[in-house]
């Protein structure tokens, strides 16, 4: 089989991109070593910027986000027992976010690949990329035991962190940055009404707490937790009084608890791949790098580099010129370390460090306190909150 690109990887971005460019007349293949039903599953990111809804948009798949997503103009920073409202909307000149789940969104790039008749591959193992660094690359896999092969212009690596994409870079070809963070996530989803209409960021002596939601009837809440942690040690009713202490009283009055569905523990991590075009193979969204969860970014990340990578792929088959593909990396990069900036900024400022000690703490407030009192300081928060412009 012969395709002009062949994408790795049923996430968003593969799914993006493979949208974009099929919409554009471009022949793509995605292949995925999971299943479809698994990719569904999945619980994942929930807040858009502008710039992520307006390039699904551009896909064509924005009428049910444009639906059932719920606007955000503003989130509150929750610390000594109160909240302090960033008003999203007034700090960036009327600029918004959209809560509309990523599994939703999953789901609609799937389903609109699916009547668009475009193949993807699921369930594919030991997908492998070959011979990108010359004019003649090409992907192989197995499915029932058998090897396939499919030939194309380009290599689209939209696998993930533990994906195949960036693996098969030579060590000397890539420099990679890391920074783990000393604690995890424990999140959970219940179907109560969210405690609060806008997401809260609580900075608790207990630790880090998040409420966000996935709709006027779906929540969900996320604490920080110790990285040794058992999800089985966390029964709903623990995971419940946990989130409460550390919110202000009048939340934690006013949170409606109930049975979660889905609850999961994940580490935090800062990781950047550079760069990420290597000849004719180019990695896209968590291939090539991943940030803390802190602030939403991840997601949005992947969908930037979706519409960087899109435009060159663009002008390389409708203007044959690849001065935007020789562009993507450098283009990519450089935003995404000013998310990865953003990122570890939030997670450092609303999380207990174990060992900042008294000093850590005191500047930890002072930053805080700082922030919600400078409108200038809140408006560089909002600024990148809402997404830099790309
Ligand atoms: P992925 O979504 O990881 O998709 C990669 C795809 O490639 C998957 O379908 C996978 O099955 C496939 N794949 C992997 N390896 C191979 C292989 N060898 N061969 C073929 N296919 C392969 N971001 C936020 O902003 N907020 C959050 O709350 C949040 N929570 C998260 C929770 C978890 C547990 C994780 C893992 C991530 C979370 N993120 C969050 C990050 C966000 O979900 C990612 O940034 C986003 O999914 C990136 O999309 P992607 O398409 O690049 O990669
Ligand atoms: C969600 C996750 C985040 O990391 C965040 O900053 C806001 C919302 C969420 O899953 O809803």
């Amino acid at each position: 089989m012969r395709v002009q690109v062949v994408i790795i990887g049923s996430g968003p971005s593969g799914l993006l991109l493979g949208q974009l460019l099929g919409n554009a007349g471009i022949e793509t293949v995605i292949l995925d070593r999971s299943s479809r039903e698994h990719i569904l599953s999945r619980v994942r990111a929930g807040v858009l910027e502008e710039g992520t809804a307006q390039l699904a948009d551009k896909a064509g798949v924005g009428a049910r986000m444009v639906a059932e997503g719920l606007p955000h103009d503003g989130f509150s920073l929750a610390f000594d027992g109160r909240d302090h409202r960033i008003n999203l909307f007034d700090l960036t000149g009327g600029k918004r976010v959209l809560v509309y789940g990523q599994t939703e969104l999953t789901r609609d790039l799937i389903e609109r690949r699916q009547a668009d008749g475009r193949l993807t591959i699921y369930e594919a193992a030991n997908v492998t990329p070959h011979d990108f660094d010359g004019q003649t690359p090409f992907v192989t896999y197995e499915t029932d035991g058998a090897t396939h092969r499919i030939d194309c212009d380009f290599i689209a690596g939209c696998d993930g962190f533990h994906g195949a994409s960036r693996k098969a870079v030579p060590e000397k070809a890539i420099r990679t940055f890391e920074k783990v963070y000393p604690f995890g996530w424990l999140g959970i989803l219940a179907d109560v009404p969210p405690v609060s209409d806008e997401l809260i960021y609580a900075n608790h002596p207990r630790g880090f707490a998040l409420c966000s939601m996935r709709s006027h009837t779906r929540s969900r809440y996320y604490i920080q937790c110790a990285l040794e942690e058992k999800i089985e040690d966390w029964s709903d009713d623990r995971f419940w009084d946990e989130l409460r202490r550390r919110l202000p009283a009048h939340h934690a009055e006013a949170m409606v608890t109930g049975p979660s569905f889905e609850k999961s523990i994940a580490p935090l991590r800062s990781f950047v791949a550079e760069p990420m075009r290597f000849g004719r193979l180019l990695l896209v969204g968590d291939a090539a790098h991943i940030v803390p969860p802190t602030g939403a970014k991840g997601l949005n990340l992947a969908a930037s580099d979706v519409h960087y990578l899109f435009s060159g792929l663009l002008e390389h088959y409708q203007e044959r010129s690849n001065a935007g593909l020789d562009a993507y990396s450098a283009r990519a990069v450089a935003r995404v370390w000013k998310a990865v900036r953003f990122s570890w900024w939030m997670t450092t400022m609303m999380h207990r460090f174990a060992d900042t000690g008294e000093f850590g703490q005191r500047i930890q407030e002072a930053e805080l306190d700082y922030l919600v009192q400078s409108p200038a300081a809140s408006a560089a928060l909002a600024e990148n909150y809402v997404g830099l412009p790309y």
